[in-house]
């Protein structure tokens, strides 16, 4: 079994995405730029993957971690000096080494894959990607003899107008033969007027040395489009997206408006569960079977069982059990879970708290730093209090409680199983189980029709 090794090219400054940020940690779709081809090189079982870095190269290690291994191009000398750079790390250590841009997002891992096995299975110097595309986007020409097999790339700036008028264009990803590669790479000579070190030479060297190269020709632009502006990143969202998108309706997801419908690459669906327009899922959400979500949610990071209904809502770092319905307009935030069937209305928010199985909370609650048990009842209008200005405190709400309309529950608090509060209580001092509490009724002063002159007392 042969083995494959990555170079991931991402040194280039990216100065026209005018950003603080490095270009390569952009997000698209719920992951970094860079982890796009990252996850690709890693899809085909390439070891070593090496990423050259340069510009915000401590931002981009931080980022990436222990998935790739480094290499420093400390001037951006050309690709072909970048490729030079990650030699160390990879001579002697592969039979292929398949080169790669960080900033080239939408290129499909089945592309690569075929790319990989032409090279294995042809066993040539090398094997480039190009594409067919009346716009050259300045990419360089892939020039082939007589014979139709590759003799050069030559970039635009030192293309002849019968260079330029070709149609074939070099996407600049290649599988190398490593012996080749590791041989040759340090050969290419500078070429002006930039005086940079150009990987495409890697061609003509290899027909010098009486060295087949081959070619996958593919047409779709759209794969090998670089990002450069802030532009090209939106362009490739919609690529990726619509892939997404694609994947989930292909594996059994209604999707009510998938132009409106953005999915993050890690979430998880199941069968039957409908997506409704304007929806927005991200990170590392999963949600079940048969569930109706949206029209107008925005869920990140949350779990969904099977059944459930959320209708406009916002949903983070939450836990949602089966047969829920939620919303319209519900809020859960980091480490709400609400237990099995619970019935959570308008203008609701649970925060760090577990709603029981079966329990309601129809209609303007707030649930925070609480636990309430199954089949609990919250008023309207329920409000644990849970912050003294200090400390958070805690709320414990018993199995089959009935909390009234319009309830205070200082916490730390508890009311117990089976008790009820009365509608408008403040709640300071811990409910018994199966107990009545209820506070402050209005009291009747006196009538407005009454001649205020008589209440002079
Ligand atoms: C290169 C190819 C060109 C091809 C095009 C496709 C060369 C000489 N030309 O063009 O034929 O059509 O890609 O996009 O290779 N990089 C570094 N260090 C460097 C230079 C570049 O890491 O010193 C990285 C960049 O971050 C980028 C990638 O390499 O991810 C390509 O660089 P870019 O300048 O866009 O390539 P071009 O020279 O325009
Ligand atoms: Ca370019």
């Amino acid at each position: 079994m042969s083995k494959l090794a990555a170079v991931i090219l991402a040194a280039g400054q990216g100065t026209r995405m005018k950003s603080s940020l490095p270009k390569v940690l952009h997000p698209i779709c719920g992951k970094p730029l860079i982890n796009w081809t990252l996850d690709s090189a890693r899809a085909l079982g390439a070891d070593p993957i090496v990423l050259v870095i340069g510009h915000g190269s401590d931002a981009v290690r931080a980022a990436i971690g222990e998935e790739a291994c480094y290499a420093f191009q400390e001037q951006r000398l050309g690709t072909g000096h970048a490729v030079l750079q990650a030699r160390e790390q990879t001579v002697g250590r592969s039979d292929e080494v398949l080169v790669l841009y960080g900033d080239m997002p939408c290129l499909r891992p089945e592309t690569l894959a075929q790319l990989v096995e032409i090279q294995r299975t042809r066993r040539s110097a090398m094997t480039l990607l190009s594409v067919n595309s009346a716009d050259s986007m300045g990419f360089g020409r892939v020039v082939r003899a007589a014979d139709g097999r590759a003799q050069a790339i030559v970039e635009e700036a030192a293309a002849t107008p019968e260079i330029m008028a070709l149609t074939e264009l070099n996407c600049g990803v290649y599988c190398f033969d490593a012996d080749f590669l590791w041989r040759t790479v340090g050969n290419i000579t500078p070429t002006l007027p930039k005086n940079e070190y150009y990987l495409t030479d890697m061609v003509e060297l290899a027909v010098a040395q009486g060295l087949p190269v081959e070619v996958l020709m593919i047409d779709d632009v759209a794969e090998v489009q670089g990002v450069n502006t802030r532009v090209h990143l939106a362009n490739s969202a919609v690529t990726l997206r619509e892939r997404i998108n694609m994947r989930h309706q292909l594996n059994g997801v209604t999707l009510e408006d998938p132009k409106t419908t953005y999915i993050d690459d890690a979430v998880v669906i199941g069968e039957d569960t409908v997506i409704r327009a304007n929806t927005h899922l991200e990170g590392a959400t999963r949600i079940g079977r048969g569930c109706i979500i949206g029209p107008n949610c925005m869920i990140s990071d949350t779990t969904i069982a099977d059944g459930c209904a959320i209708i406009a809502s916002m949903l983070e770092s939450a836990q949602v059990d089966e047969d829920v319905h939620m919303g319209p307009f519900g809020h859960l935030r980091p480490g709400a879970h609400l237990g099995p069937r619970v019935k959570m209305g308008n203008f609701g928010e649970v925060k760090n708290a577990t709603i029981g199985a079966d329990s309601y909370m129809s209609h303007f609650s707030y649930v925070g730093d609480a636990s309430v048990g199954e089949r609990a009842n919250l008023g309207a209008g329920t409000v644990t209090c849970n912050f003294n200005g200090k400390t958070k405190n805690r709320t414990e709400i018993g199995a089959d409680a009935f909390i009234g309309s319009g309830s205070l529950l200082i916490a730390p608090v508890s009311v117990g199983e089976g008790s009820v509060v009365g509608a408008g209580s403040i709640v300071t001092h811990d409910v018994p189980d199966h107990t009545l509490a209820y506070g402050s009724p209005a009291r009747i002063k006196r009538s407005l029709t009454d001649d205020p002159d008589d209440d002079q007392s």
